[in-house]
């Protein structure tokens, strides 16, 4: 059996991946094999564990592969979609990750998505349901909303020092956990340029705010004032000191905030940002 290199087509639409640049036409002699992560993104792999699984054909031609990295123990995350084949190549792929990752005593699985195509296929397919729903808001460069005057505020905006101020950052992440952990938020800041920014008021850190930067667009990936210390425009200064930060790398950025949260809709279109559709994050136990 031989690969067919073709243009992608709209019927190809739910098998799109981040590389389709080819589809695989036939119906037998596909097989799962697990693969080497670092072999996908050896600098991602170097600090996560995870598992990967390619697809080969019968002649040995790499149809595509799909990994998961180890999250934490017992809870895995669906990292890259390679697959370019038909709907069986993706459900080969797939049975044998979810397989190895049992094997693994992982419980959890989980993916996220902006496509809506892809969240069909993860529900109907692999019986995921919704663990999360966000709002992407995403900003251009520049615009007409000017931030550099928006960091004054009751707090000093300075660089984290995380051997100092690890206790009071986690203490801040306990007020809202479905955050990405502190130590989360570090294995990012090794892999992509980033700015983990505190809000320190009198001394005291009351909130923080990391932003990084890959494939040059910025992501605000967290945001967090103490429960007692909000309402005061310290958000609105973390918020500003990271939008100056994109701006003077000169990057557009998003973020991915919860649907229904009340404060971040006035708070991030003030900077500039939009609505761009949903991010959605599925679960299923193994
Ligand atoms: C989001 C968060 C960081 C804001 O911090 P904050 O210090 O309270 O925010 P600020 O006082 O600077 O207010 C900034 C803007 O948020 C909005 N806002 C703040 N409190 C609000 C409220 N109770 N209701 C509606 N909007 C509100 C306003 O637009 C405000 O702008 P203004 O200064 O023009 O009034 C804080 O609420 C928080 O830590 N929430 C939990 C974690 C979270 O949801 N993070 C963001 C998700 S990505």
């Amino acid at each position: 059996m031989k690969a067919v290199i073709r243009p992608a087509t709209s019927g190809d639409v739910v098998l799109q991946s981040l590389a389709p640049a080819c589809a695989w036409e036939g119906t037998g002699a596909l097989q799962a094999e697990l693969c080497s992560p670092a072999s996908l993104d050896p600098e991602f792999f170097s600090s996560h564990p995870g598992v990967a699984v390619a697809v080969v054909a019968g002649d040995g031609g790499k149809v595509g592969s799909v990994a998961a990295y180890l999250e934490q123990p017992g809870q895995a995350v669906i990292y890259e979609r390679w697959v370019t084949g038909p709907p069986q190549c993706w459900r080969l792929a797939f049975d044998k990750l979810l397989g190895e990752l049992r094997r693994l005593n992982v419980r959890v699985v989980r993916a996220g998505t902006t496509r809506p195509v892809l969240r069909n296929w993860y529900e109907r397919e692999l019986g995921m349901s919704v663990w999360r729903e966000l709002v992407r808001y995403e900003r251009d460069l520049g615009g007409s909303h000017p931030s550099h005057d928006r960091r004054r505020g009751p707090a000093a905006i300075r660089p984290a020092v995380l051997e100092r101020d690890r206790g009071a950052l986690e203490a801040i992440w306990r007020a809202a956990p479905d955050h990405p952990s502190i130590t989360a938020l570090e294995d990012l800041a090794r892999l992509f340029p980033a700015r983990f920014a505190v809000a320190d008021l009198h001394g005291a850190v009351c909130g923080y705010c990391f932003s990084y930067v890959e494939n040059g667009v910025g992501c605000l990936k967290s945001v967090i004032v103490a429960p007692a210390k909000r309402g005061r425009g310290i958000g609105r200064q973390l918020v500003a000191d990271a939008v100056a930060w994109f701006d003077e790398l000169r990057v557009p950025s998003f973020l991915n905030t919860e649907v229904g949260n009340p404060v971040t809709h006035g708070l991030y279109t003030s900077f500039g940002y939009r609505r761009a559709g949903s991010f959605v994050v599925l679960e299923r136990s193994l």
